[in-house]
Parts: structure tokens; sequence; C-alpha cells
């Protein structure tokens, strides 16, 4: 094994700093989950930690590399029994980056607070989430429009923890089956895109050992090397949002010539890596939307919506290849009583900081809330440590100009889109303040009638309709990972089916036993996962309509497993009886009938469930 022990100093301060109140913790058991599905790396860790005595402990140390500190972009631990819960009832554990001695290292930790003290022989379980952008490098750097995307990642097959570590696995997902190389350890297994590596026991702290992957990754590059997001609010009943782009393809640059003809005749193998359309989820009554560039506004963008979100697509101009740019501006407006609220005569706006479109990485990300001329008292508190300050916008109506808060992150992912508040108050003379709204009383009171009855009671946060709103909210969240679930179960369908094929044309029955019994294991997890759900969701009263849809949904599944299994052992065994292909179709002919028949039937209810 090669471990290599170069970190032993930093051991050495750690111990010296640690052996002042606390014990250090022992890992008794690390899972690491490499996801390298998309341009953002994203590695879930689940922890055990254990404290050997003799003192309390209360913090854990979590360790980077200097090359992945460069690029983290989110950092959050939780409680390892939350999960599966509601996306809300997550609650992130403190962290602080600490420094632990004065000589520059190659390592930075971070210190995350446990919810309450070990004592000696005490265990804590935590989920470590953390996200890094640009770590995938493409490799070649220049691409042709024939070529598909290759890009380098590389990492420890071991966990880097400044800890002792009993037993530890590690698992690696990639987004495709087209896998250039990978490095070769003992304990591993690669299943399609999946790559599992150990257990491997008893690693001293600080071990380490190189892993790479070399992959093709044709998902977008989409990076915006800046967004200017501009929110106004006004109290005459809008919330206006304007959002500046600027974009660029962040993967393996494009060489040689371009030929549209090629692209748009050939999209799966000519330019497979570019991007020519851009998804962004906006709030459900999102009104008046639009999308320009330099040239002017783009027609070519579709306003898809139902109840719950507004989907926007866009098209810029010419396909986005490798290392390419573009600049464009999309803005929409939303009703101020979904995002304004009052409490104690202060007014708050709560929205959500980050960009609508999906999975996209923001290097540069500046927010501005443009409030009412006249507002005071101004704060905002966001859920992450960020720049702020605050500025003057000047408008041809403004006599003394509008208050602007800025705030200002770098290396933000979708992860960071959360709400985040500005407090201000506002004296509603300061209306009249507005020489439009002087002319007449009149026409003031009118106005604000209307405000007043669009608002209905709704700017309260606690009024009956807010409630409703925010329990189908809750409902949504179960029913997403109802769905989320189901599709995991149907990819393990697909494992399984996957297995038989290899069986014949490999006849390894090893392997394809093996299979099985790992879908077995996936599928009684998986339904383990699906109770807890399906209880919470039958506690909401406004799921009444859908439940019984949802049920049968998880039913038929559940049947179709059945008939999958059946299948399967009935193909296996023929194979092993050396029976020929012809005869173990026709003996599972009639199962392939009802296999086909639920499939329909899962996908149709899939279908139903997804548009409420
Ligand atoms: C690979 O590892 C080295 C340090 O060992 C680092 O400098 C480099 O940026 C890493 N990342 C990629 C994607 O190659
Ligand atoms: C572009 O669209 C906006 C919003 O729909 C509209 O106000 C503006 O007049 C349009 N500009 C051009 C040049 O068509
Ligand atoms: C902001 O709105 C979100 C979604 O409606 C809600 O979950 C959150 O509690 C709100 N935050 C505050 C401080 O009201």
């Amino acid at each position: 094994m090669a471990i290599s022990r170069y970190f032993s100093l930093v051991v050495f301060s750690i111990a010296m700093a640690a052996s002042t109140a606390f014990s250090d913790p022992i890992l008794t058991k690390v899972d690491r989950r490499i996801y390298l599905t998309s341009q953002i790396v994203r590695i879930l860790s689940t922890l055990k930690v254990e404290n050997p005595g003799p003192l309390i402990m209360s913090q854990v140390l979590l360790a980077f590399p200097e090359h992945q500190v460069r690029n983290l972009a989110y950092l959050m631990a939780s409680s390892h029994e939350t999960k599966g819960k509601a996306k809300g009832s997550v609650v992130a554990l403190p962290i602080k980056a600490v420094n632990l001695n004065d000589r520059p290292s190659t390592v930075t930790f971070y210190s995350v607070s446990l919810p309450k003290e070990l004592a000696a022989d005490d265990s804590f379980t935590l989920d470590v989430l953390t996200i890094f952008t640009h770590a995938l490098r493409p490799a070649p750097e220049q691409i042709t429009q024939a070529d598909a995307q290759l890009v380098l990642y590389n990492d420890s097959v071991y966990y880097l923890s400044p800890y002792e570590v009993k037993v530890q696995s590690l698992s690696v997902k990639l987004p495709d089956t087209k896998i250039e190389s990978y490095t070769k350890l003992e304990n591993i297994k690669v299943h399609g895109s999946d790559i599992k590596y150990g257990p491997y026991e008893n690693l001293p702290p600080f071990s380490h050992s190189p892993i790479a992957f070399h992959f093709e990754s044709n998902l977008p590059f989409a990076v915006a090397e800046e967004l200017v997001r501009e929110i106004e609010i006004s109290h005459w009943g809008n919330v206006q949002v304007n959002e500046h782009y600027k974009l660029i393809h962040g993967g393996a640059k494009s060489k040689g010539e371009f030929s549209r003809l090629d692209f748009q005749a050939r999209p799966n193998d000519q330019g497979a890596s570019a991007f020519s359309l851009l998804v962004a989820h906006l709030p459900a009554r999102a009104h008046s939307v639009y999308y320009r560039d330099l040239i002017g506004n783009i027609s070519t963008s579709h306003l898809r919506g139902d109840s719950r979100k507004t989907e926007l697509v866009i098209e810029p101009r010419y396909p986005m290849l490798g290392g390419w740019r573009t600049a464009f501006t999309i803005g929409y407006g939303l009703p101020l009583q979904d995002f304004l609220y009052e409490s104690e005569g202060n007014r708050f706006l709560n929205i959500t900081f980050s960009t609508p479109m999906i999975e996209l990485v923001i290097d540069t990300l500046i927010v501005k809330v443009v409030l009412p001329e006249g507002s005071s008292d101004i704060s905002a508190a966001t859920p992450f440590p960020i720049k702020q300050w605050q500025e003057t916008k000047i408008s041809h109506l403004d006599i003394g100009g509008r208050p602007v808060v800025v705030l200002k992150k770098t290396n933000v992912v979708p992860e960071h889109n959360q709400y985040f508040q500005v407090f201000y108050k506002f004296n509603s003379l300061s209306m009249f303040r507005e020489p439009l709204m002087l002319i007449s009383g009149f026409i003031f009171f009118f106005a604000a009638c209307i405000v007043y009855m669009r608002a209905d009671t709704s700017i309260s946060k606690y009024s009956a309709s807010y409630l409703a709103k925010q329990q189908w909210e809750e409902v949504r969240v179960l029913i997403h990972k109802v769905q989320e679930i189901i599709g995991r179960c149907l990819t393990t369908h697909d494992n399984l089916e996957a297995s038989l094929r290899e069986l014949f044309r490999t006849g390894d029955v090893q392997a394809c036993k093996a299979a099985r019994k790992s879908a077995d294991g996936s599928l009684k997890e998986l339904s383990k996962e699906m109770k807890p759900l399906l209880t919470s969701l039958q506690a909401y009263s406004s799921a009444a309509q859908i439940f019984p849809k949802v049920e049968e949904l998880v039913a038929k599944e559940r049947e179709l497993q059945e008939k999958l299994m059946q299948k399967h052992t009935t193909a296996v065994e023929g194979y092993e009886k050396k029976s020929g292909p012809r005869d173990i179709n026709s003996r599972v002919a009639l199962l392939q009938q009802k296999i086909t028949a639920l499939k329909q039937d899962v996908d149709d209810l899939l279908q139903i469930i997804d548009e409420i």
C-alpha cells in the first residue's frame, strides 16, 4: 500500500493544540461518495466519529489539501440522522476555518462543532457535503468539433483525515461508461459508470494515495464569469429582477473551424460538449419575462409554466463551443406580496440569492437590492458569510436616490441559491416624496387600494394563504423525493436487465449473480427510504388527492420489481442448464409481457404525478 505520511509535522501540531482540553477522536467508519456527473464536483462523506476518551470532545476537524481548497465552493456538515428528512429540516452544524500553526502548511483545516459534547466512548455520525468548481481539467485542453470532451479528476483514495480511520470506502460516480482510464488498486469494483474502492482498514492519520480518472463528460460547462442581479422593490406591487450574464463555455477549448451545418445535422457527434440551450427555473408567478443580448431582444426563448414554476429556455444566438463567450440579460417581474413581508413595523424582502439557471457555476456574483427612496435602518441577512456594502441609485423620479444593498460572492454553486433577507424601515409618507404621487392625494388613495386588494392579507407571513402555500411546498418536496427514489429503482431495474444481456454475451454467471445481489440490496434500501416519505405524505390534507396515485405508483413499481426478479431467476437457471436463448425467451415470454405493461403503468403514473 502506498501510504505516504508527509504531513507528520502537522499531525504533531494538532496533537499539541488538541491536547489542551479535548481528546482527539477516531473515525470508526468513513464512506465517501464522489459525484463527477456534471461540471460541479460534489463529495458526500459520512463520518462516524468516536471519542476514545478520556476527555470530552466537541469539535471535529476536516482537512483539505491545498489544491482542493482553491476550488472549494461549499462546505456543509449535518447530523446523519436528519438525512432523508425533508430538505428544510436539515440543520447545518457550525463550521469555522482554523489556523493550527503559523507555518504555511499544505493542509487547510475546518472545525465542525458537534451538536452536543461527546463523552468517552460515545460516537456521532455526521454527513459532510463538499462542493468544488473548476476541479475537472479538460485533457486534452483543445478539441475539434468532432471530438468528445475528456476531463481529468484526481483525489486520494483515502479520506484525508487528521485522525486515525478504522474502516473506509470510496465510490466514484462518473457521468457515463465511457472511461478512458482510472487508477486500479486492490479492492476495486467497477460497475458501469460506478467505481468502488475499499473497504480499507486501519489507516493512520493523513494517509494519502493518489487516484485519477480520465473520462468523457459532455454536460454543459456553463460558467458565468460575472453575473450582476439587480432586484428592485417597488411598493406599488412589483419586484423587478434584471440579471446580466457574462458567460463562457469553461470546458475544452474548441480548435479548428466550426461548421454550423455539421453541428445541426449531427448534433450527437458534432460538438458533443457544446451547448445551445440554457434553462432557468423562475418563480411560479414571474411575468413580463424578457431575454436580450447586445444586438437586441432574442425571440428564441420559450416559457413553459405551471402553478409551481415557470421554466424559461433560452437559446443564445450561436451554439456555445469550448472557450466561447456570450453576454446577455434576462429580466422578469414578480408579485411583491410573494416576497415582501412585514413584521413589527419593519419590512423585509425574502428572496433567493442566486441565479435561476440550473447547474451554472458563477465565478463572481453581485446582487444589488434597490429599495424604495426613503427606506432607513437597512440591513441584510445571508445564510453564509458574504461581502456587503451600500450604494445609492439615482433615477429620474427620485430626489435623494434609492438606497442599494450590494452583496458580492465568488465561487457560487446551485447550493448557494438559498433565501436571504433585506430588512428596512419605511415610512409610508415617504411615498409622497415621489413628485408624481404628489399630484393628487386621490390618485394615491386609489392606487393604495389597488395595492391593498392585490396584496390581500398575504403581506403577513402567517396568513392562511401563506400557510397553505407553505404546506403545499412541503408536499411537493416529499413528492419530489418519491419520484427520485422511483427513478433510482428504475435505474436498478435497467442494471438488472443489462446483467442478463452481459450474461449471454460473456457467459460470466458469477458477475450476473453479483449484479443480482447488488440490485436486491439497493432495492431493499430504496424501499426503506420510501416508507417514511409515504407516512409523512399521508399526513398532509393537501396531499389527499395525489396520495392514492403515489401509492399506486409504489405498488406498481414493487410488482414490476418482482416480475423482473422472476425473469432474472428463470433466465439464469435456464442459462446454467444450458438451454438455448430461444428456449429461455419462450419461458420468460409471459413475464416479459407483464413487465412491459407494468413499465408503461409506472411511466404513466410518474407523468400524472409530475403534472400536479
Ligand atoms: C491533480 O493533483 C495536483 C496535485 O497533486 C494538482 O496540482 C492538480 O491541480 C490536480 N487536479 C487536476 C484536475 O489535475
Ligand atoms: C425588447 O423587449 C422588451 C420587453 O418585452 C421591450 O420593452 C422592448 O421594447 C423590446 N425591444 C426591442 C428592440 O424590441
Ligand atoms: C423565506 O421564504 C422561504 C420560502 O418561502 C421560507 O422557507 C423561509 O422561511 C423564509 N424566510 C424568512 C426569514 O421568512
